[in-house]
């Protein structure tokens, strides 16, 4: 398309108007592939101007997209720039990609579990998103380590180490950041189909054959109720299943932080000690949600029969060192001094601490992740404005877990900052999401379902939200 037939949508057949398109899908009706790629396509050019591109993003937030118009805008993102073909890497290429959480480190251990089985693990990834942490922001807290790589370099670290993880680069998916950036400040982020094109587009321009997603659910998920985070799994599935790449969705627990550790350098430590094979109390979960992805990871890499199968090598290459040895590679690869995790806890050094005790004798009956999450953001983890530098220290250890029973006095959490006067919000946030009560919670699965594009289909034949 050229610059004029782009401005005014001409073809020899159809001229389009984005005045067209914004008033066709407020008033509900279906858009065509060739309007949504008019739409993507003038979007990231810097065409339209904003308030259109977010007058349409309102009216599909409010109207919805079928699951074609939800394709055709995942495919016109992906291919609105450049595109990594991990083809000549010799290893089939399968990511993972959570929707987002707190204390979610899994990427840390997914990532060399399945490239010491032979799997490439090209991962492109995100920084930290209202309450949830984000992956580059942990990485940078490793002195030198490098987030921002060009494609070619990227490929040489996937040549050595089989992973990496890096950044989104300025060329790939413009759209998305475009978009995302108008959702964020137009309250149009919380659409099923809006987030779907916008992950996915990220992901399918990185090449991949497979993609293993974790989607969250619980207090501390973008999509609390547990329907719509199912809806959300089965969109994702069926779409990218659709663009030809085999994908699964775990639904999984985020009612309650992801292991100790909720921060970025903490996390850090957390991960490396399960790299070494060691088996911290409250670590547990995440180390066995990080084999589960990490088993259907070389499961859909080829390297293994079933992802039960996947799992014991992923134990194996876990208790064995291979994978904590990978990952110290990509960190040297990447420019980050390993040195660090040879004194990891002489390395953490908040200005402050502060423990949190129990205020009573009772279980932990339930965590309000969210609020756990901003305790973290305002600690000093997280940033306000996108070009903040965040603190690599900031953070919190919890000493006890949903359904733990703990005695007055017991320490419950210990936050991190820089210095004393962060504490007073981030302890008060602590104190309102915990609950303590004198009956233990009902038990919840860590992995409540696997969606195939087999349940997908199913659950979205009944027609889009
Ligand atoms: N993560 C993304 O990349 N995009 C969304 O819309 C939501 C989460």
């Amino acid at each position: 398309m050229t610059e004029r037939t782009a401005q005014t949508g001409e073809t020899a057949a159809t001229p389009l108007h984005m005045i067209d398109l914004i008033r066709k899908k407020r008033d509900g009706a279906r858009m065509t592939a060739a309007e949504i790629q008019f739409f993507v396509h003038g979007s990231a050019r810097g065409i339209f101007p904003p308030e259109q591109i977010a007058a349409w993003l309102m009216a599909a937030w409010l109207r919805g997209l079928t699951r074609e118009e939800t394709y055709s805008l995942t495919v016109a993102m992906r291919d609105s720039g450049e595109k990594f073909n991990p083809a000549h890497l010799g290893r089939i290429a399968v990511d993972k990609h959570s929707t987002g959480g707190v204390g979610d480190k899994t990427s840390f251990l997914v990532a060399p579990i399945a490239a010491a089985c032979g799997v490439a693990v090209p991962m492109i990834s995100g920084r930290s998103l209202g309450h949830t942490g984000g992956t580059l922001d942990k990485l940078e807290s490793i002195p030198g380590f490098r987030t921002a790589m060009s494609l070619p370099e990227f490929e040489r670290v996937l040549e050595s180490c089989g992973c990496s993880i890096i950044s989104q680069t300025p060329n790939i998916v413009p759209a998305d950041r475009v978009l995302y950036a108008l959702r964020d400040r137009t309250a149009t982020v919380e659409s099923p189909s809006l987030i779907c094109a916008s992950i996915l587009s990220k992901k399918l321009a990185a090449g991949l054959n497979g993609l293993v997603l974790d989607v969250k659910t619980g207090s501390g998920a973008f999509m609390r109720r547990q329907e719509d985070a199912e809806f959300l799994a089965a969109l994702l599935v069926t779409t990218a299943e659709a663009c030809g790449v085999r994908t699964v969705a775990m639904l999984t627990d985020m009612g309650q932080p992801l292991g100790r550790m909720a921060g970025n350098w903490i996390e850090l430590i957390e991960s490396m000690q399960l790299l070494r094979g060691e088996r911290p109390q409250g670590s547990e979960p995440l180390r066995a949600l990080s084999l589960i992805l990490a088993g259907w990871m070389i499961h859909l890499g080829g390297r293994a029969d079933t992802p039960h199968d996947g799992m014991l090598k992923a134990e194996a290459v876990l208790e064995d060192g291979t994978a904590g040895r990978i990952f110290l590679r990509m960190v040297e690869a990447q420019g980050g001094d390993a040195r660090v995790f040879d004194q990891m806890h002489s390395f953490h050094r908040p200005g402050a601490r502060r423990t949190i005790e129990a205020w009573e004798s009772g279980y932990i009956a339930r965590m309000d992740t969210t609020q756990l999450g901003w305790a973290v953001q305002r600690l000093g983890a997280g940033r306000v404005r996108a070009s903040e530098p965040v603190d690599p220290h900031a953070g919190i250890e919890f000493h006890a877990h949903r359904g733990d029973w703990v005695e007055k006095g017991q320490p419950l959490a210990t936050l991190f900052a820089t210095r004393p006067g962060l504490f007073p919000e981030p302890e008060e946030l602590v104190r309102t999401a915990i609950r303590l009560a004198p009956q233990a919670p009902r038990a919840v699965e860590l992995v409540s379902r696997v969606w195939t594009r087999t349940n997908s289909e199913a659950l979205l034949r009944d027609g889009i939200r």
